[in-house]
């Protein structure tokens, strides 16, 4: 037995803003933000839309893909920095909504490895108990978290959630390893300052403390590198090599990264699954929202390795190993 991935779903806000759009709100260009990152467009909630909007759609559409009942599910991981509220987590929202009554909901704050965090987690506990049903979410309303004064972050982000049913069988899509890891030394290159403890809200809280702060130059270096360094480690653990990896689904947050990637993996780009220029970086997302569509569209077939790989504030990155 092992821990296998029973369906895939996904869901973003219906509004699309262009690069075009942005034009017209910030000194910025369309020429720029494509030679840059890749992005196009984004999704980007409409006021009083929230993570379990998004969530709950993605979350029905694994179930009824891998055949189960919200009922069947034991086990709740939503990967998010944006639930709902601060309490209670995300996943107990979407709990209470799927009616998924004998489940134990909680989120895996990671940035925006917390869908690999949280997949790297059901494993654990299917190789504990291979009975258990297992929902793993991972997403953003990160858009909330935006400065649209700051064209050097404004443009980067969108708003999307994933996600995925896992349980354990003799047969489907293996996860052959899980490999996860973080460097906290390092948490200020990306972060929000605001709203937790350190800064908490208060009578003259800053608006501008409740936006990502990030700096972008080191954050490239340091992803190419770990996801490399994370990659290796899996594939190490699944006893494969890289030159076995049939298919790459990269974190989606600069096209350039991606690339850079696939050339240290020696990889052709029509072999790595890329949406970033329809999302942009959906943080938490980009990872299931891209497993679900290239699950859902043929990009992935039956018999491909396929290497998945994520990096976040925290800092923190993870990579999976998955027999398709
Ligand atoms: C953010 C990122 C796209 C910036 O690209 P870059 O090539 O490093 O660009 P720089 O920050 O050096 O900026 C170059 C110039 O473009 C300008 N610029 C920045 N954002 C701009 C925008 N949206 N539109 C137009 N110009 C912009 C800068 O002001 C700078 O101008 P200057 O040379 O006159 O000072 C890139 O560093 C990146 O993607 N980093 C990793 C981000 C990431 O992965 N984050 C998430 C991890 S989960």
């Amino acid at each position: 037995m092992h821990s296998v991935i029973l369906g895939t779903g996904s869901a973003a806000p219906e509004n699309v803003v262009t690069n075009h759009d942005l034009e017209k709100i910030m000194d910025t260009s369309d020429e720029w933000i494509v030679q840059r990152t890749g992005i196009k467009s984004r999704h980007i909630s409409l006021p009083g839309e929230k993570f379990s909007d998004f969530a709950l759609p993605a979350s029905r559409l694994a179930l009824e893909r891998a055949g189960l009942e919200a009922t069947d599910i034991d086990f709740i991981f939503a990967g998010t920095m944006t639930p709902d509220y601060l309490m209670p987590a995300g996943a107990c929202s979407v709990q209470a909504l799927l009616g998924a009554e004998k489940a134990t909901a909680m989120d895996v704050c990671a940035a925006c490895s917390g869908f690999i965090y949280g997949l790297s987690i059901a494993d654990k506990y299917l190789r504990c108990d291979p009975t258990l049903n297992i929902l793993v979410i991972g997403g953003e309303i990160v858009s909330h978290h935006l400065d649209w004064d700051d064209r050097t972050t404004a443009v980067l982000f969108g708003d999307a959630v994933g996600a995925a049913v896992i349980g354990a069988r003799a047969d489907g899509h293996r996860i052959l390893a899980v490999e996860t890891g973080s460097n906290g030394n390092l948490g200020e290159l990306l972060y929000i300052q605001g709203t937790g403890s350190a800064t908490p809200v208060t009578r003259d809280f800053d608006i501008k403390d409740n936006y990502i702060q990030m700096r972008g130059r080191e954050i490239f270096k340091h992803a190419i590198k770990n996801m490399v360094e994370v990659s290796n480690r899996a594939l190490a653990n699944a006893g494969k090599t890289v030159e076995e990896i049939t298919k790459i689904i990269p974190h989606q947050a600069n096209m350039r990264i991606i690339e850079m990637l696939a050339k240290q993996f020696k990889k052709p780009m029509e072999e790595v699954f890329v949406n970033i220029d329809r999302y942009g970086n959906t943080s938490a997302g980009t990872i299931p929202v891209a497993l679900n569509e290239a699950a859902t569209t043929g990009f992935l077939e039956p018999g491909d390795l396929v290497l998945l790989t994520v990096f976040g504030g925290g800092l923190t990155w993870a990579a999976a190993v998955v027999e398709w």
